[in-house]
């Protein structure tokens, strides 16, 4: 089996992001690379583990570690504090020490979930990200973000504790459902938009392969998002300011998100709409063209993902908008891309102007 691989630079908590089709039996393997200890939990859903968890545990066996399950409930709902507890008690049972370790089988729920818990039980554990959502694989196993939700909102609880490991199967594709397939090249396309013009063009030649779930396609996409991703992290781990730029598109999504109680669109459609819009200012600002917008705006259509906002009074956008972690001083921190490939943070105050095209 062919196991590609990119390190991950934060020092002495730098890991590889290992990439492959039908890789999860290595894991076992990998982990040996590591200085990890014999007990290991792996944390995943129902629908994923139903799949995927006897083959992972089958291989954390086989290289030796004794291997505890632990299911938690399916949907973003439950990416909340008694989901932590519920992992806490069944990794308090199991016995595991300080010297063990977590592995989170699954999207980003269970990446999230899993990486908080592990970043605060016995005040912190080693933790591996296999991914199994596009979204995942792109975005939220790669950067050290975990978190919960909480009543008052989301992600509101969390830490920065970077995994140890991400292996990236991309064979576990095959089961994900085709909109959430969709929904996370939104975040794919983000990169393209923002860090690199050739991974744009890249994708605009590609779509049909993409859209099928080319292997070969597939992995150039997946590493690629990887990479941008990790570049950007690697300078800010802690989002003190240029990591902001991985938020282009989601001021808008975030307030779509809420307009629609979070039921009638999947992140990566809100964020599609949002890049349209932010395309469409960024315009507006003289920072890309027109041809950059039209070409922006087609990528966006032709992956089947909206590119319209969500008919609302442009108060209610500014309501949740102004909620927004990146607001302060009443102005809201918001990414533009300049041109294709380049992007840039820029403090907004006027809010007539972002809300221009929002139904009054
Ligand atoms: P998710 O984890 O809910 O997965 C979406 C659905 O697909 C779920 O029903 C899941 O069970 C199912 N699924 C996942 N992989 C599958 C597979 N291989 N086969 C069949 N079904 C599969 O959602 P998501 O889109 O993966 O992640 C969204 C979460 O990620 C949100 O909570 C968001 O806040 C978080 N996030 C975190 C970061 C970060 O940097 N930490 C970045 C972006 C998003
Ligand atoms: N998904 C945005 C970030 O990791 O910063």
């Amino acid at each position: 089996m062919k196991v590609d691989n990119l390190s991950v630079h934060f020092g002495h908590r730098s890991y590889e992001i290992h990439f492959g089709a039908g890789i999860l039996s290595e894991l076992g393997e990998l982990c040996r690379s590591l200085s990890l200890g014999e007990k290991v939990a792996v944390i995943t859903n129902p629908v994923i583990g139903g799949s995927y968890f006897h083959g992972v545990s089958a291989s954390l066996q086989a290289a030796g570690y004794s291997v505890t399950g632990v299911e938690i409930p399916d949907g973003e709902s439950y990416k909340c504090s008694e989901t932590v507890n519920s992992i806490y008690d069944s990794l308090i049972s199991a016995g595991l020490t300080r010297d063990s370790f977590l592995v989170a089988l699954g999207g980003g729920v269970v990446g999230d979930i899993t990486g908080f818990a592990a970043s605060t039980y016995l005040r912190g554990v080693p933790f591996i990200q296999i991914p199994t959502s596009l979204l995942a694989q792109v975005d939220s196993s790669v950067g050290g973000k975990t978190g919960i939700n909480h009543p008052l909102g989301k992600n509101l609880i969390g830490t920065f504790h970077q995994p140890c490991m991400v292996l990236i199967d991309i064979s576990t594709l095959e089961t994900l459902p085709e909109r959430e397939y969709i929904s996370g090249l939104a975040e794919v396309i983000k990169y393209g938009v923002i860090c690199d013009r050739s991974f744009f063009e890249y994708l605009a030649e590609n779509r049909s392969a993409i859209l099928k779930r080319d292997s070969e396609c597939l992995l150039h996409v997946i590493r690629t998002s990887c990479a941008l991703k990790a570049s950007v992290v690697e300078q800010d781990e802690k989002e003190s300011g240029y990591r902001a730029i991985l938020n282009y598109g989601h001021s808008f999504a975030h307030a779509i998100e809420g307009l629609t109680d979070y039921s009638r669109f999947l992140h990566g459609e809100a964020v599609a709409m949002g890049m349209a819009q932010s395309a469409i200012l960024s315009e507006m600002k003289g920072y890309a063209s027109p041809d950059d917008t039209q070409r922006i705006l087609e990528l966006i259509r032709s992956m089947n993902l909206p590119t319209e906002l969500i008919p609302s009074p442009a108060m209610s956008y500014r309501r949740l908008m102004q909620r927004d972690k990146k607001v302060r001083d009443g102005g809201i921190h918001f990414v533009f891309n300049k041109g294709i490939g380049a992007a840039a943070i820029e403090k907004v105050s006027d809010w007539d102007f972002l809300l221009k095209n929002v139904s009054q």
